[in-house]
């Protein structure tokens, strides 16, 4: 086995709205092969267009593929090497620290370990420096890494390029969140359309402390979590794909605005990595008194692959000390699955799955 050599990967809950976006990514990746379908009660034993449900046809090399039941022994017994998970939390915490001790590499979307100190919280052009650390303690054979939550992978990006240039007191954000943050079937029809719910159970308590704990100083070296208070709203609104952010920072520093938008165009620590689900620019900053709107701006990003990935950030207004802009964030590309592939992708590029590969070839 070359070091080129697609890794067996297996996406759990592949029947259900993050999973398809796993399968869509997956099915032709550079450096993992195509995913093992593993499903839930529901969708096991039907083929992936059975199920299928995304704008765009399942990719037709997996599309009679059957989804099918496995255990966290059953993975590591058919030579799964890095599962990724899209199970709703509760059911995948369990789950997910079980196959990590069979060693295999788990990249989870669920919220079960994301505060856990063991486990990285990760969001590669904010914190990607944590693997680092991870990699000089040397890691044992399994591996697990979360994302944050949707609303917080598309807030942390937003704010990082000019975290330290504004020295934050107070971050307040009111979310505009999409249907599919709910997975499928998602919100009951006659409860949102004409509507707005202004409740999504625990959302804004994750994004609190998520963000927190990703934006921390010196995220490679242990350090507590911020205390800099974020004060979110999270509502519920009748759009397909993509969260909207309004954003108001309390500033202690006076940049100049061309300060603030330098640092946002200029942003892209991962340029110098083979990610290839990365985008350059991993922001996208719009001048227009409209921008950003989900419908025409949640597929921002670029290479192909990257596409949902980058962040849009748009009517910027520094009247300090406050900042104020909105950010738009595809939820199940950049703030799900993508999000997760990336993870894995940087895991790789840091040889935290080259414990995985060695077990290929032996
Ligand atoms: N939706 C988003 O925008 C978003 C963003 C970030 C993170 N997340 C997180 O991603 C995870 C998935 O969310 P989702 O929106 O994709 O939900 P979803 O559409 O309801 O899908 C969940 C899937 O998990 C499967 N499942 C349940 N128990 C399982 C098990 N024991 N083994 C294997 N598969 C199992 C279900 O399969 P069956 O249908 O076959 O029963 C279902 O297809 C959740 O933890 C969620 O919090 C979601």
């Amino acid at each position: 086995v070359t070091r080129e050599s697609p890794l067996p990967s297996a996406v759990l809950g592949a029947g259900g709205y993050i999973g398809q976006h796993f399968v869509r990514l997956l099915a032709d990746h550079p450096l993992f092969g195509p995913p093992r379908l593993v499903a839930g009660p529901k969708s096991a034993g039907k083929t992936l267009a059975d199920v299928w449900q995304l704008e765009e046809p399942p990719p037709a090399e997996l599309a009679e593929t059957r989804l099918v039941r496995l255990s966290p022994a059953g993975l590591a017994r058919s030579g799964v090497r890095v599962a990724f998970g899209a199970i709703p939390s509760g059911t995948a915490g369990p789950l997910e620290t079980e196959c990590r001790r069979r060693g295999l590499a788990v990249f989870s979307n669920a919220a079960d370990h994301r505060m856990d100190r063991d486990v990285p919280l990760l969001v590669p052009e904010a914190n990607g420096v944590v693997l680092e650390r991870l990699r000089a303690r040397g890691s044992d054979r399994g591996l697990l890494v979360t994302n944050p939550n949707c609303t917080t992978a598309g807030l942390v990006l937003a704010l990082k390029p000019v975290w330290e240039l504004l020295g934050p007191k107070t971050v307040h954000v009111a979310s505009y969140q999409a249907l599919s943050g709910a997975g499928f079937p998602g919100v009951p029809s006659l409860s949102i359309a004409d509507n707005v719910v202004p409740f999504i159970r625990e959302e804004e308590e994750k994004v609190e402390r998520e963000a927190r704990r990703i934006l921390r100083p010196d995220p490679g070296s242990g350090a507590a979590d911020l205390v800099t208070p974020f004060v979110v709203h999270c509502a519920r609104v009748s759009v397909r794909e993509g969260h909207l952010e309004a954003v108001t920072v309390e500033a202690g520093a006076r940049p100049r605005q061309q300060a603030l938008a330098d640092a946002w165009r200029s942003f892209d620590p991962l340029a110098d990595r083979y990610l290839p689900t990365a985008p350059h620019p991993p922001i996208s900053l719009r001048a227009e008194e409209d921008r950003p709107q989900p419908l025409r701006d949640r597929w921002a990003g670029s290479p192909t692959r990257a596409r949902g990935m980058a962040v849009t950030i748009g009517r910027v207004r520094w009247t300090p000390p406050y900042l104020r802009f909105f950010a738009l964030v595809h939820n199940a590309v950049r703030g799900g699955a993508g999000g997760s592939v990336l993870n894995a992708e940087l895991a790789e590029s840091y040889g935290l799955l080259d414990g995985a590969r060695r077990e290929v070839g032996s």
